[in-house]
């Protein structure tokens, strides 16, 4: 029999990578996705419209499908933007947790079946403690992302403890790639440098040059939430490379990549910066290491060639439309 997945979020970054993941080890996929948004969702997957603030929903999701793990990946998940939504962002990000797991333990109390359940939580939880940061970091929130985060990340822990759920959390510091949202910075970057080569445009507007992040690549990460869910014992591990880099690194990463410096393109803006801002993490994945047994395989050169070749192509064929679009 096929083991059956649920993925809130799946046509995002992580659901795309995780989907294809599960696929490839014969899971029957259903995802939960919002309407319309279908850019990144494979087509083997099987589609159910519908978001975290619906709860009823939820229960008769799980009915329908009986999935065997189910993956919290869907929220709002924009730091900056949680600033402007801070209630919508509470309820999809922080009650929306609760919702899928009291979903699943009314599910429970009916049919008797206990989905495995992941919730996808955020190193954004640790705000400035001191880096590394690991599991037994306390915890400082620094936005209403950040809050919401914590919250799910608790009722978590709780219905494990209270309800003997298989409930875990995995703490991933940033993870990225070609399918990164455009509007979080790795992915700016990458896109701005790969047109600004190509003569498309030729500034790019940023906030904070001096923060610094933990940036790993997605398809990496994706197998280290599975492995949790596979573990014997309901458990938290963080998910991290170890290593930080500021986005100037990254700029200097790319544009240099691009033969270009960044400091003839780059101006800041308040605009692009938070009222409160994480100034470094770094992450101590040792325990997932340990336990689980994973590695993160793409370096931080890798992944910011990998993201800056892929927006290249795209530059590209920018290009090409312009060109043939003159032409007519
Ligand atoms: N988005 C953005 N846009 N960030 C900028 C910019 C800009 O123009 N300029 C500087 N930054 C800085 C931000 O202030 C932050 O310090 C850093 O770049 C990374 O910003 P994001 O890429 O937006 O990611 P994030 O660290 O806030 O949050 C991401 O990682 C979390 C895990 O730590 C998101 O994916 C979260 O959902 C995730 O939980």
């Amino acid at each position: 029999m096929k083991r059956v997945a649920l993925i809130t979020g799946l046509s995002g970054q992580d659901g795309s990578y995780l989907t294809e993941f599960l696929l490839d080890r014969d899971y029957e996929v259903h995802g939960l996705v919002p309407y319309g948004r279908r850019e990144f969702c494979d087509r083997r997957a099987e589609l159910h419209y519908g978001d975290l603030t619906d709860g009823s929903h939820l229960t008769s999701l799980l009915t329908r499908i009986a999935p065997d793990e189910v993956y919290n990946l869907a929220a709002q998940s924009h730091v900056r933007v949680s600033f402007d939504l801070p209630v919508y962002t509470a309820d999809v990000t922080g009650l929306g947790a609760l919702r899928v797991l009291e979903a699943i333990r009314q599910h429970r109390e009916s049919t008797g079946r206990e989905p495995r359940f992941y919730q996808a939580s955020s190193s954004e939880m640790f705000g400035n403690a001191p880096s590394p940061q690991d599991e037994t970091t306390p915890f400082g929130p620094r936005s209403p992302y950040a809050c919401a985060k914590v919250f799910a990340y608790w009722q978590t822990v709780n219905y494990r403890e209270a309800y003997k759920l298989f409930a875990v959390n995995g703490i991933l510091f940033n993870h990225e790639s070609p399918r990164r949202g455009e509007h979080f910075v790795t992915r700016k970057i990458t896109r701005a440098a790969a047109r600004i080569k190509l003569g498309l445009q030729d500034r790019l507007v940023l906030g904070n040059l001096d923060a610094r992040r933990d940036w790993g690549f997605a398809g990496d990460y994706v197998e280290a939430m599975w492995l949790m869910l596979q573990h014997e014992e309901p458990d938290d591990f963080v998910i991290a490379t170890g290593e930080t880099h500021s986005v100037r690194d990254f700029l200097e990463q790319v544009f240099g990549y691009l033969d270009l410096d960044y400091n003839n393109h780059v101006e800041t803006d308040p605009r692009f910066c938070r009222p409160t801002e994480i100034d470094a993490l770094c992450g101590d994945a040792s325990k997932a290491r340990r336990i689980l047994n994973w590695e993160p395989r793409v370096s931080f050169s890798e992944l910011a060639r990998l993201m800056t070749e892929h927006d290249l192509e795209i530059a590209r064929s920018d290009c090409d439309g312009v060109a043939t679009e003159s032409s007519q």
